[in-house]
């Protein structure tokens, strides 16, 4: 994989949360290439496992943990293990979090015939269990890997937290209510801990992608043809650049914001990956 920044690592101990999935495994392969131990956590541990086999297989040093992000006992345990496989933690980034298919409406906009439709979503028809449930993933599990984890990072020398936002969290985009809510809440969070922590030299900031086509999204944006949605064609239309991301647009931020020498007073941002789309007022 090519690295974008030449940010060394060495010595550090990473740990990324949804490290099996599409962008966050994209992440742990690069940090680990830059020098640093990681443990790529998920869900599911079969994924987890086989990124870290890759970062192995490539020469880096890396776990494979099982570990849901919304139990803490589970991450108090995946801490041990980390704590005694590879050491004590610098780096968290908090990448697990999706969205719920029946936590969206169906159509964008409000439409009385929609809310006595049998096969329809309405907002409505929105179930608070699902909402709870996308609200839980994205805000509860970046805030409990962050009790867990931060207590080996207060008061090293250098210490961050990375967590993920979303275009969503800036304007809402339609459907995905309980998605965006809790997006703009990781942004505010972000802040939040960035203030807390500000004393402890652990940084908190978050990186925003725009568009990347993954498996949290895949339903939404391409047809069981392969062929693109509307939803897609209305995102890269509001995309100025008129396309998708690709995972490794992410790390020339990713490393950045991990590089105290060259991002050391930036504390507290979310950092917009997306092809102009936060820019663009769509005329
Ligand atoms: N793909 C995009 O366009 C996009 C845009 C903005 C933000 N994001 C955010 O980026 C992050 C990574 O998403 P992605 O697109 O790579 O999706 P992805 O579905 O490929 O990866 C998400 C990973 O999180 C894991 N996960 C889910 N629930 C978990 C839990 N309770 N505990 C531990 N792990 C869990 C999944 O198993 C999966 O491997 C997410 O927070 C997502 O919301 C993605």
């Amino acid at each position: 994989m090519h690295i974008p920044l030449n940010v060394d690592l060495k010595g550090k101990v990473a740990v990324v949360t949804g490290g099996g999935g599409i962008l966050c495994s994209t992440m742990a392969k690069a940090i680990a290439q830059c020098g640093a131990k990681v443990a790529v956590m998920d869900l599911r541990k079969e994924a987890a496992q086989k990124v870290a086999d890759e970062i192995t297989a490539e020469g880096g040093i890396a776990i494979g943990v099982g570990s849901n992000v919304l139990v803490k006992e589970e991450l108090v345990a995946a801490k041990k293990e980390i704590n005694e496989k590879l050491g004590s933690v610098d780096i968290l980034i908090n990448g697990a979090g999706g969205n719920h298919p029946r936590g969206n409406t169906t159509n964008d906009y409000y439409s009385k015939a929609d809310v006595d439709a049998e096969d329809i979503i309405s907002f409505y028809d929105l179930d608070p269990n699902n909402i709870q449930f996308v609200f839980n993933l994205n805000f509860v599990g970046t805030l409990l890997p962050t009790q867990v984890f931060s207590s080996d990072m207060v008061d090293k020398e250098d210490a961050s937290i990375i967590n993920m936002s979303s275009m969503s969290a800036y304007h809402p985009l339609t459907k995905v209510s309980a998605y965006s809510a809790a997006k703009a809440a990781i942004s505010n969070f972000t802040e939040w801990l960035a203030v807390h922590f500000s004393t402890t030299n652990i940084r908190v900031n978050a990186l925003a992608p725009g568009f990347f086509l993954t498996n949290q999204n895949r339903d939404l944006l391409t047809n069981p043809d392969g062929s693109y949605t509307e939803r897609s064609k209305k995102i890269l239309n509001g995309t100025p650049m008129r396309r998708f991301g690709e995972p490794e647009e992410l790390l020339g931020g990713l490393l950045f914001l991990l590089c105290k020498d060259a991002s050391g007073f930036i504390n507290g941002i979310t950092l917009p990956i997306d092809g102009g789309f936060n820019a663009y007022g769509g005329v």
